[in-house]
């Protein structure tokens, strides 16, 4: 009953429960990041109907467009928002199962979905204007030391993630959802990401570098904590229409690279706390293994330094605090200084982001060492409603 590691069918749910010797293998539940992206086939589209929605465990493929917008006038009429939505699922459905529409021309002829994932998410804006209460998950984050956030990069009343692992598909498919959209909602902003292709990579079941050249990812959780951490639970969840639903923050972090690459590989090292050829934790082993905070180096110094990225940012440091990272690199060019404008479209999936991104961050712009080579230029957080019933549609359970 084994799941092949570069799979990319159904969730990370749905592969564990198919499995008999059950969940929490970390080998038949990898990381979403473990791996480079896959190309999936035409044979196996991943399913848009579901208990969660796609495209939060599902490993990330390589193209990411993420749109976000805001409701017009027209939107914030009675009945516009669900009709809205009902039409945004019936496309994302059609287009994962590789069924193009005929707002695509003929740009996606003879492609297949190689792997298409359409997620929703909700802003408070969504809310106040359907008149719902804004559960406190989806309070504006707070101001955090060393944000130089532009507010029309961030927030927006609704988003879309789409991911693909062919940047042809995701450009289209973003396109008809930007159509589709039209008349009750504007765009608001976007953003491209990038991860290693499936083609280019030679390893297909390696963690994937940032643009800092980083493995970034490698202690993301797998297996029944991963199941924890991120979806809010089927009965009981508060509010009631977010059950197997989770919460979105994302960053867009530039990367000051070229004071980075001016840095002694040591240096670089330190800074994070793992090797950088390798990954493993300067206190020792391979990748995988466990960081041991209290190891001491030949010269007696902590072998993980008090300001290493992992050691502020790790679960047993912040009373267990857990997200899943599933971020995607950006490279936007450069910009008027010279400086490339190129970085890390952080996105973490989280039961309450007031638990878990926000205590991080707040520990992170304090100490961290990485925060001398990093800017987070914006930011947003959404409610990932549950999946849609076969024949519903997201957002069925706030707005039906
Ligand atoms: C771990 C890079 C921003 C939270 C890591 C690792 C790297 C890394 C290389 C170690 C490998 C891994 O476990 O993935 C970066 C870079 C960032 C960034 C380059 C910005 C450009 C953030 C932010 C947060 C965060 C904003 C949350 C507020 C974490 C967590 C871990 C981690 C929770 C795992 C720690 C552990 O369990 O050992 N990051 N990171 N990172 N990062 Fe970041």
């Amino acid at each position: 009953g084994g799941v092949a590691v570069g799979g990319v069918a159904g969730t990370l749910a749905e592969r564990a429960a198919a499995d008999p010797s059950g969940p929490g293998s970390a080998a038949r539940n990898p990381n979403p990041l473990s791996g480079a992206a896959e190309a999936s086939t035409a044979s196996d589209p991943i399913e848009f109907y579901g208990r969660h929605q796609p495209g939060v465990t599902d490993r990330a493929p390589a193209q990411l467009r993420f749109l976000t917008f805001d409701l017009t006038d027209a939107g914030r009429r009675g009945g516009a928002l669900a009709k809205v939505m009902t039409r945004l699922s019936g496309a994302a459905a059609a287009m994962m199962a590789g069924h193009w529409l005929p707002e695509q021309g003929a740009v996606t002829e003879n492609l297949a979905p190689a792997g298409l994932t359409i997620t929703f998410g909700f802003g408070a804006g969504l809310l106040r204007a359907a008149g719902k209460p804004v559960p406190p998950a989806l309070n504006p984050l707070p101001a955090l030391p060393g944000d130089a956030l532009d507010p029309a990069r961030g927030d927006g009343d609704l988003a879309i993630q789409v991911c693909s692992g062919d940047p042809q598909v995701v450009s289209s498919v973003a396109r008809a959802l930007v159509v589709l959209a039209r008349g009750p909602l504007r765009l608001r902003w976007s953003q491209n990401g990038f991860l290693p292709s499936a083609a280019a990579s030679r390893d297909a079941g390696a963690t994937p570098r940032n643009l800092m050249g980083q493995l970034d990812g490698t202690d993301n959780p797998t297996g029944s904590r991963l199941e924890i951490a991120v979806w809010l639970p089927s009965q009981g969840a508060s509010p009631g229409w977010m059950a197997d639903g989770t919460y979105l923050v994302t960053r867009r972090i530039r990367m000051l690279l070229d004071s980075w690459q001016e840095q002694p590989t040591a240096f670089k090292e330190h800074v994070i706390g793992r090797s950088l050829s390798t990954g493993a934790p300067l206190s020792g082993g391979d990748e995988h293994t466990a960081p041991e905070f209290t190891a001491r180096d030949r010269s007696g110094a902590l072998a993980i330094a008090t300001n290493a990225h992992v050691r502020l940012a790790h679960p047993a440091n912040n009373a267990g605090a857990t997200m899943l990272r599933r971020g995607y690199s950006f490279d936007d060019g450069f910009r008027a200084d010279g400086q490339p404008d190129a970085g890390l479209f952080f996105q973490a999936f989280q039961v309450d982001p007031e638990q878990a991104f926000t205590p991080i961050q707040r520990r992170l712009a304090g100490s961290d060492a990485l925060r001398r080579f990093i800017r987070h230029e914006a930011s947003a957080v959404f409610a990932i409603p549950p999946g849609a019933t076969r024949g519903g549609w997201v957002g069925e359970t706030l707005l039906g």
